[in-house]
């Protein structure tokens, strides 16, 4: 039997560009969608560290979640480790490179004994501040409102809160 410290995760798992490929596609998951992740990353960018800090006192106001972060040392890798994190979703490149970081992330936390439940409403949590930083952070938002013009919905699966303003003419 082989050793898997000789294999990446990607090796282990036997994934490889082909079968990253077809799984995009069972999510629906295409070049359009990877491109606005990118558009939207500039507005994503600016509320990194509120959306992080958000993150983890909504996290570690679950006595079970604080006790396995365990120390303020941990805290401050995680912070970095989350920023990262946040950043290579909008980076618009999800390649062999990024699911393989993927696999890693997913094995630290079983390692760890993260429960899934735990793990996945984190994602929720994620999701739920990065929208809401974003927003609060975009220059639409801080934009008068022009007469008649709507107030902006964050339930939209339109991003037009991450539009470049139009200059007023
Ligand atoms: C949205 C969900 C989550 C994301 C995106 C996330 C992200 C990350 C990342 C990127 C790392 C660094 C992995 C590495 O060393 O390469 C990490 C480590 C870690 N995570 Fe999470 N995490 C999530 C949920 C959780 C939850 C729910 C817990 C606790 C119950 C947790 C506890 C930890 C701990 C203790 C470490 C190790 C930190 C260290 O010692 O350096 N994570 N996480």
């Amino acid at each position: 039997m082989g050793n898997k410290t000789e294999e990446t995760l990607l090796q282990q798992h036997r994934i490889d560009e082909f079968e990253i490929e077809r799984r995009k596609a069972l999510f629906g998951f295409g070049a359009t969608d990877a491109a606005a992740l990118l558009q939207a990353r500039s507005c994503v960018l600016p509320a990194l560290d509120a959306v992080v800090e958000a993150f983890y006192r909504q996290q570690t106001a679950n006595e079970e979640i604080a006790l396995i972060i365990g120390d303020s040392e941990t805290m401050r890798r995680l912070h970095l480790a989350q920023r990262q994190y946040i950043d290579d979703l909008f980076s618009g490149i999800y390649d062999e490179n990024y699911v393989n970081n993927r696999l890693r992330i997913g094995v630290v936390h079983k390692r760890i004994g993260v429960a899934p439940k735990y793990y996945l409403s984190a994602v929720g949590t994620l999701r739920r501040l990065s929208r809401e930083q974003s927003i609060r952070t975009s220059p639409m938002q801080r934009m008068p409102r022009r007469q008649g013009q709507r107030s902006q919905s964050s339930s939209s699966s339109t991003p037009h809160w991450c539009s470049t303003p139009t200059s007023e003419a």
